[in-house]
């Protein structure tokens, strides 16, 4: 019977609450994660310290045997180097880094993290409305996979495990 490869590496583009939860949990298991940040110099100990920072108790030992799992680089690099790719970005840049990054992301499962959340003047006023060129609906899903059409996709719903993962 044939196994499934082993993920080795997770990449997580995206530095903001989610990616910094999806790393520590990742981590937490025992996985390489390599998180990519357009200025990651001399930035690696501070994210470090924020991801242990934020550990609940119970996950705070599973996480010192590992942080040597952890580094940061540029978003190109995480993208390159991730197995599985997580895409963590605020939603105003997520088609320009999808643009950015697809060459790094052919083949690859990314995970799509991303929401079009409406926010104006820190309010938050729902999801924006998106429409494709002839005006019907579509999804931030859609949009992701229309920007990244030769990576494999899956949509993470990430609510109930937001605190947890
Ligand atoms: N699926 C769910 O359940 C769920 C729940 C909550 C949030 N979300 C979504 O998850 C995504 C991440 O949310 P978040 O709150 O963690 O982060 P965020 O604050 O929305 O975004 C932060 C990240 O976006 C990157 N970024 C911003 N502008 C950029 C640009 N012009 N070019 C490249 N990168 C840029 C930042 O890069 P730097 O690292 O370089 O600063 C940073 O890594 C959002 O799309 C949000 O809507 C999903």
């Amino acid at each position: 019977m044939s196994q499934a490869p082993e993920v080795k590496t997770i990449g997580i583009v995206g530095t903001g609450d989610v990616g910094i939860a999806l790393a520590r949990g990742f981590l937490r298991d025992g996985h390489k994660v390599v998180m990519g940040t357009r200025k990651p110099d001399g930035k690696e100990k501070e994210f470090l310290e924020k991801l242990t920072k934020t550990a609940f108790e119970d996950e705070k030992q599973g996480l010192s045997k590992h942080t040597e799992g952890f580094s940061l680089t540029t978003q190109e690099k995480a993208a390159h180097q991730g197995d599985v790719v997580i895409l963590a970005v605020n939603w105003a840049a997520v088609e320009h880094v999808c643009k950015e990054l697809k060459d790094h992301l052919k083949g690859k499962i990314v995970v799509d993290v991303n929401n079009p959340l409406h926010f104006e003047g820190g309010k938050f006023l729902g999801l924006l409305p998106l429409k494709d060129s002839k005006g019907n609906n579509r999804s931030g899903g859609e949009v992701v996979q229309e920007a990244l059409p030769q990576s494999k996709g899956l949509l993470f719903l990430f609510y109930f495990c937001f605190v947890r993962l």
